[in-house]
């Protein structure tokens, strides 16, 4: 199965009306070329020797009418081919951009950001350039004009026709040999265009970095390598298709054609064929030629196809995440539980969460505390189904998350991470987001009230000189740690969830900001079931019950009172973290 063809396919069939258009003139195209020849053949063996004056007029307004009709039906052509290649290219991308949002990110980035960039913007536009303009329409136009060139040719000459398709095997022979080494230039070079995208992407994530650490040689140098490497291969390819095309293609056929010529002459002095025959296969030699040469080319189009092909095909056969069908009830505040959940990023990992079993109260306050790399934010991701467990089962009320729906799944559970980035867009409309201003009702406007309030942002923004609207840079460059935190939180707020997951909320944020967020949390309790991750344990020091996680297990479990009376983990950490 190849998802891309099937797609094209798809796609194509809701075309039916452009595509008749288009053959239709290359129908009339290739009738009114194939007049020309047959015009110069009358009037060099009849109409001039009979001195036929005004027939002869009337070819030469027809000589004269013939190439202008044709340019004119070429261009309306085109024009139907271009509207052809745009419908494609714009339902190819549509279809393959829906298709990243529905594949989780950790398989999205899989593949790379950079290569998917390239493949779903240059690649398509490319794919369907080389498809519509140059394989499937000149595949169609070149088999309608061959058919109507060689009727016409035998009509004349079976002899000299057949003597004239002489060069297509040669040539086809020819062509076949080099097509796999076309193809790995091809391969190559997508390859190294992808190789390029990835590169500004990781340079520009990391364009501070690069001034921090001196790094503007080292770049300086991978930019210009890979640039040799573009440059390298596109030579190669450059002069491949050239000699290929030149030496077979051009060298064949002049040979043929110079043949041909000589063959003529002794079939005329034979009186085997009249001169005029001989003229209007002068005419109409070379267009046979084209008509080969862009049959030959599309076998080159087919591997660079076949190429593009491929890499979409890996976008369409990313994993999706299947979204359940049943709405959560936002009635109540649900009992949220894990059911012996095993999960490992990769079956060779050493870490991984084993056998976890949870049971968080509707409206608890629950604190998650542990080592580094213990698998803390790893059960976030799990409840909001980033990542789904090998084994087990996470519940809500009783229903398996994967039987609700997700959109509404993430609504109903808010999830502030560790690692917030920000858009590039202004403060009101990250925290919005995914509204927008314009989107905006009293009723939502509300509820960004009470968030900014909530989360403390509008102690920070009303110092701004353009407030709300101040325009984030470098997804959140131009802002501190804290400020960036209280902006992701204000966006969980929001959508007011039932269930609001915190990871490292506070881990950029001073005392004084930290001691008023968490009376914020402790205003909530009970409206809402509270899981925040913290390595401060001031944080959770109000939570109604502490996990404490190791390795992907729960190792302690109660209220911060008794774990601490237990002198275990908990214990320790508290004691390591006074002053
Ligand atoms: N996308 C990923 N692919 C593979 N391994 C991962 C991925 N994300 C995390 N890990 C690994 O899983 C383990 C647990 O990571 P996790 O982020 O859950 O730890 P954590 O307890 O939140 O740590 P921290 O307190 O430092 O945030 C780590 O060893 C980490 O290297
Ligand atoms: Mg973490």
């Amino acid at each position: 199965m190849n998802p891309t063809r099937t797609l094209i396919k798809e796609i194509l069939s809701k075309s039916k009306g452009t595509l008749f258009l288009i053959l239709l003139f290359n129908i009339s195209a290739a009738f009114v070329s194939t007049l020309q020849p047959l015009l110069f053949k009358d009037l060099f063996d009849d109409i001039l020797p009979g001195r036929q004056i005004g027939t002869a007029a009337f070819y030469m307004l027809l000589l004269i009418l013939i190439p202008v009709i044709y340019a004119a039906l070429n261009s309306v052509t085109s024009y139907y081919n271009n509207e052809l290649g745009n419908h494609l290219s714009k339902n190819l991308r549509l279809r393959l951009f829906s298709d990243l949002l529905q594949t989780p990110p950790r398989k999205v980035d899989s593949i790379g950001r950079g290569e998917i960039i390239n493949r779903i913007t240059l690649q398509v536009g490319m794919l369907c350039e080389i498809f519509v303009v140059d394989t499937l329409m000149s595949l169609v136009s070149n088999v309608i004009l061959l058919i109507a060139t060689l009727w016409i040719m035998f009509s004349m000459s079976a002899e000299l026709t057949l003597a004239a398709m002489l060069s297509f095997p040669l040539c086809m022979y020819g062509f076949r040999r080099f097509r796999s080494k076309t193809e790995r230039l091809d391969k190559q070079y997508h390859g190294i265009l992808d190789k390029g995208l990835s590169y500004l992407n990781d340079f520009f994530t990391n364009l501070k970095a690069v001034h921090r650490c001196n790094g503007h040689q080292a770049e300086q140098k991978r930019w210009s390598d890979w640039n040799d490497e573009v440059w390298k291969i596109s030579r190669q390819s450059r002069v491949f298709h050239h000699v290929v095309l030149n030496l077979v293609a051009d060298t064949v056929v002049s040979l043929i054609t110079g043949i041909i010529y000589g063959y003529s002459l002794y079939l005329i002095l034979k009186g085997r064929i009249s001169p005029g025959t001989l003229l209007a296969f002068i005419v109409i030699l070379p267009r046979l030629y084209n008509i080969f040469k862009s049959l030959f080319t599309l076998n080159m189009d087919r591997s660079r196809m076949t190429v593009i092909i491929n890499n979409l095909n890996d976008i369409l056969e990313l994993e999706k995440i299947e979204s359940g069908a049943r709405a959560p009830d936002y009635s109540r505040v649900p009992l949220l539980q894990m059911r012996n959940v095993s999960y490992r990023y990769a079956p060779e990992d050493s870490f991984g969460i084993t056998d976890f079993n949870l049971d968080i109260q509707p409206g608890a306050f629950v604190g998650i505390i542990g080592l580094s790399g213990s698998g803390k934010s790893t059960i976030f991701e799990l409840i909001h189904r980033y990542i789904e467990p090998d084994e087990g089962e996470i519940c809500l009320d009783g229903v398996p998350i994967k039987e609700l729906d997700l959109h509404e799944l993430r609504q109903y559970v808010g999830y502030s991470p560790q690692k917030g980035v920000l858009w590039n867009k202004s403060i009101l409309d990250n925290i919005i987001y995914p509204l927008q201003k314009e989107d905006m009702d009293e009723e939502t406007w509300l509820r960004f009230n009470a968030a900014v309030e909530m989360a403390h942002v509008n102690t920070f923004v009303q110092a701004m000189p353009e407030q709300y609207d101040k325009k984030v840079e470098g997804h959140g460059d131009n802002l501190s740690g804290g400020e960036i935190q209280r902006i992701l939180l204000a966006r969980a707020f929001m959508n007011e969830p039932r269930i609001l997951m915190l990871d490292e909320y506070t881990s950029a944020l001073d005392a004084i900001t930290e001691s008023d967020l968490n009376d914020t949390l402790l205003n909530l309790k009970g409206k809402q079931t509270i899981l925040v991750i913290a390595h401060r344990l001031s944080t959770v020091k109000s939570a109604d019950i502490i996990l404490v996680v190791e390795k992907g297990q729960i190792v302690e479990q109660g209220s911060p009172a008794e774990l601490y009376a237990r002198r275990g983990i908990y214990y320790t950490m508290v004691e390591k973290q006074k002053i």
